[in-house]
């Protein structure tokens, strides 16, 4: 018998505080008018100095698994996408599964920066599928906050702090996923990188002095690279999955950059009024932007039987990363 996995439940985390435009406006040579033209962001949420990757994405697993009716002791597995983990070692994962006291299940951290969500969700879907394991907890927390230089107007002024964790199982009632399109393209990592606090240049009064262990990117590039591949990726999982775009209710693309938005709407002939946005309350915050999203695409509009949402990501790696849901 086929086993199809579906995310039984889902739920997100933001923090309370709010930085908005206007408030950065006091921190570097920027202005709410630029910001607001150039990105689409008017504010996000940034994490209290006792908030972390492992707390935010722990608040939003208690909530999916309620949603899920699943008790944490259920879990096979918990599978945490994150690039601002709390420590370098152990995994974020492995903090969570303490937190939830989900003593059966194993635990681990992926890297795939803002397509971690897709990545991880497509990792749950082959240990479900393939009937390994029946219940897989995937989250997505990042603390973008602790990355960026809050001097550096180029980056500051993008990204934001949030979690969202979805449980996949193999039965339940859900959003079945489909149509998974991968891709990465290490040949290009220095666009978008943390140059120091790993291996090859790990941290020194130095390091730290100069700002290396703060996420650098060359903004120009990575936008002309978001487009092309997310645009790809997207239509790779319509042909996968032998659909057009007329037969997807929502498309969720990585919460970047407005103009980004729009020029993937074009790409793929959607109107925007079928593309869901939260990137002007909540800025990026890396991985989690597409799950955020979902969640509140859920909670304000409802999905009916059938309907099918197309989320596709893009980032540090580079990579990407496409796939269809399906309301069962
Ligand atoms: N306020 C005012 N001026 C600014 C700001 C700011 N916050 N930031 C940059 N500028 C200035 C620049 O210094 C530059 O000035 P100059 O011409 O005097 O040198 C000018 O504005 C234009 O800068 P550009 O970089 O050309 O601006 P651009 O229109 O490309 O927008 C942005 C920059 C918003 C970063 C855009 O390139 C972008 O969104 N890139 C993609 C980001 C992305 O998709 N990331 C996804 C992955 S993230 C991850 O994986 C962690």
């Amino acid at each position: 018998m086929n086993i199809k996995a579906r995310i039984t439940g889902l739920s997100s985390y933001l923090p309370e505080s709010v930085l908005s435009n206007r408030d950065l406006e006091k921190m570097v040579d920027t202005s709410d008018e630029w910001i607001l033209t150039r990105t689409g962001i008017k504010e996000r949420r940034i994490a209290r100095s006792d908030e972390y990757s492992s707390s935010m994405g722990f608040e939003a697993s208690k909530k999916a698994l309620i949603e899920a009716r699943l008790n944490a002791d259920e879990l096979d597995m918990i599978l945490v996408a994150t690039m601002t983990p709390d420590y370098i070692s152990p995994s974020t994962a492995a903090l969570i599964q303490s937190k939830l006291q989900a003593e059966k299940a194993a635990a681990c951290d992926l890297q795939a920066a803002c397509t971690g969500f897709i990545y991880a969700l497509s990792v749950a879907k082959a240990y479900v599928e393939s009937g390994i394991y029946n219940h897989v907890l995937v989250v997505a927390s990042d603390k973008m906050s602790s990355l960026v230089d809050y001097k550096d107007r180029n980056t500051c002024v993008l990204f934001g702090d949030g979690a969202v964790a979805a449980v996949v199982s193999n039965t339940g009632d859900g959003l079945a996923i489909d149509a998974v399109c991968l891709g990465a393209d290490g040949n290009l990592a220095e666009l978008l990188m943390v140059p120091a606090g790993g291996s090859k240049q790990p941290a020194t009064e130095e390091t730290v002095s100069q700002g290396l262990h703060y996420l650098k990117m060359a903004g120009k590039e990575v936008f002309k690279h978001a487009v092309r591949r997310m645009g790809f990726a997207a239509n790779e999982s319509l042909k996968k999955a032998g659909l057009t775009k007329d037969d997807i209710s929502w498309v969720i693309p990585h919460q970047a950059n407005l103009r980004i938005i729009d020029a993937i709407g074009m790409h793929l002939s959607i109107p925007s009024d079928k593309i869901y946005k939260t990137l002007h309350k909540f800025g990026n915050t890396s991985g989690s932007s597409v799950g955020i999203a979902l969640h509140h695409l859920i909670e304000e509009k409802g999905l009916s039987k059938d309907e099918r949402v197309l989320m596709v990501a893009f980032g540090a790696g580079l990579t990407w990363g496409s796939l269809i849901l399906t309301k069962l």
